[in-house]
């Protein structure tokens, strides 16, 4: 299949644009119990029977913690403006509060240095999910405490490494730690009680808001935010139970994190929906949480579609899917951007998460992977569409790097634009790492062609014609 080009037509993106790879601590650093880190959620909820598609862990993954300095150069050779990776909580501060590992600390000083040698930007995310078991075994985020123990968190790792990191996020996906961590329980710690679901999500933004003040208070210069993972929800049909459930749903995915975050109020259908499972509020948090912030990071892979009959099945629409059974859908991604522009007074957008995984084939040293080329062009191209349609875009970042740990599905899913072999941990550069590669390169080009005559206006309309693959 020969990949599509959406670039006949798209031509250069904005001077200061930030192109990245995303990747995330539990997911590649292995060294589980190594140098003194401590136990996350996930390395217990990995030891559940049943919990993990493939009985797999995170103790080796991508054994990133002890290839990270090869890992910098790859990221180098793609290109990128950018890096966003997670720091382990627990390898830094390994029961979540009392004595901090300074080996941990090293650790992460050691990649935002080798990071800043090499030209890319460090984007740092404090919480992609593994939180220190410890902090578990008094409630984890059920509990009031933790807000104040992330805080301390986020002010140490700023503390540590100064004003070397370009981008903090707090979160990622606070939906999901809540929704798939406390309500369906398929993700750790594993929980399942709708009512402690709920009190997790307002105490992760109650801690986003207090981090945000508390650094802005330390002077900390670096861009501060959050990553939603956000869906375009789509009513299976025209009939009014489908399009109420789609409403609810939408409420639940997206204006519960948008509307505390930007107008300091949950939605109000959605908390008539909760009764007595909503979450305890106290006097002050609301305002806390709204506090403006520099960006916003948005995670995109699909739309939803909604039936008020239950399950739908993805067959149904006749669209591609990826390996996840996820419908391939980049108009949802333009749908989205356009949206939170215009129902929010947002900062600049990134698209902080985007890619697909596929069913590769490795062979003869390459990896043909001309869907996920596909997948990564026609939603960079969705992004362009947004930014014609006047939406404030400030990068894209391919998730992911690296195949991974994916999380209840283990190892089976490859996600990455670099193949990895878990038996050698080589690495080696997909078809849609070596497109991506080429593509940054024009871009960069057509920058400094541009650079002179300081080309504006619409992304598809500029002067200099880049073609795709
Ligand atoms: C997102 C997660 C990321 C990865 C992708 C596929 O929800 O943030 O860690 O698992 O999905």
């Amino acid at each position: 299949m020969k990949p599509v080009d959406p670039f006949k037509t798209l031509k250069k993106f904005p001077d200061g644009f930030v192109w990245g790879v995303a990747t995330s601590s539990f997911q590649i650093e292995g060294a589980a119990a190594k140098d003194g880190k401590g136990p996350s959620i996930w390395d217990t909820f990995c030891r559940v029977p049943g919990a993990i598609a493939d009985a797999s862990n995170g103790d080796v993954a991508c054994d990133h913690y002890r290839l990270w300095e090869s890992d910098l150069d790859l990221i180098a050779d793609l290109g990128v403006d950018a890096y966003r990776f997670s720091v382990s909580w627990p390898r830094v501060r390994p029961s979540g509060s009392g004595a901090w590992n300074e080996q941990g600390l090293d650790f992460y000083e050691k990649l935002v240095d080798g990071l800043l040698k090499r030209g890319i930007k460090p984007y740092l995310t404090l919480n992609h999910w593994d939180l220190p078991d410890a902090l578990q075994q008094h409630g984890g985020w059920a509990h009031r405490d933790t807000v104040h123990r992330f805080v301390e968190y986020a002010r140490g790792m700023t503390k540590r490494l100064g004003d070397r990191i370009t981008s903090i996020t707090t979160h990622n996906e606070p939906w999901v730690m809540a929704s798939l961590g406390h309500e369906s329980g398929i993700f750790a710690p594993g929980i399942k009680d709708r009512a402690t679901a709920m009190q997790v999500t307002h105490h992760l933004l109650l801690s986003h808001g207090l981090a945000l003040q508390a650094l802005r208070a330390d002077g900390v210069r670096s861009k501060l935010g959050i990553v939603l993972n956000l869906s375009p929800m789509h009513p299976a049909s025209a009939a009014p139970e489908d399009i109420e459930k789609t409403k609810l749903e939408d409420g639940r995915l997206l204006r519960w994190y948008m509307d505390p975050l930007f107008n300091g109020t949950y939605p109000d259908d959605v908390l008539a929906y909760l009764g007595e499972d909503a979450p305890l509020i106290s006097a002050g948090d609301m305002k806390a949480i709204s506090i403006p912030m520099d960006f916003l990071g948005i995670n995109y892979y699909s739309r939803a579609v909604i039936s008020a009959a239950g399950h739908w099945d993805v067959k149904k629409s006749g669209l591609a899917l990826t390996d996840m059974g996820w419908e391939i859908y980049p108009e949802g991604l333009t749908e989205l951007l356009v949206r939170m522009d215009r129902d929010y007074n947002v900062p600049p957008l990134y698209v902080t998460e985007n890619g697909g995984a596929f069913k590769d084939r490795f062979e003869d040293g390459r990896v043909h992977d001309a869907q996920r080329t596909d997948y990564i062009a026609r939603h960079i191209a969705a992004v362009a569409e947004a930014m014609n349609q006047g939406v404030q875009m400030a990068g894209y970042m391919v998730w992911s790097l690296l195949d991974n740990f994916e999380w209840a599905s283990g190892y089976e899913k490859r996600f990455g634009i670099v193949h990895v072999d878990y038996e050698t941990q080589a690495r080696t550069l997909k078809d849609s790492a070596l497109w991506y590669r080429d593509f940054l390169r024009q871009q960069k080009a057509a920058r400094a062609h541009t650079s002179a005559s300081a080309l504006s206006g619409p992304v598809t309309e500029s002067a200099t014609v880049l073609t795709g693959v």
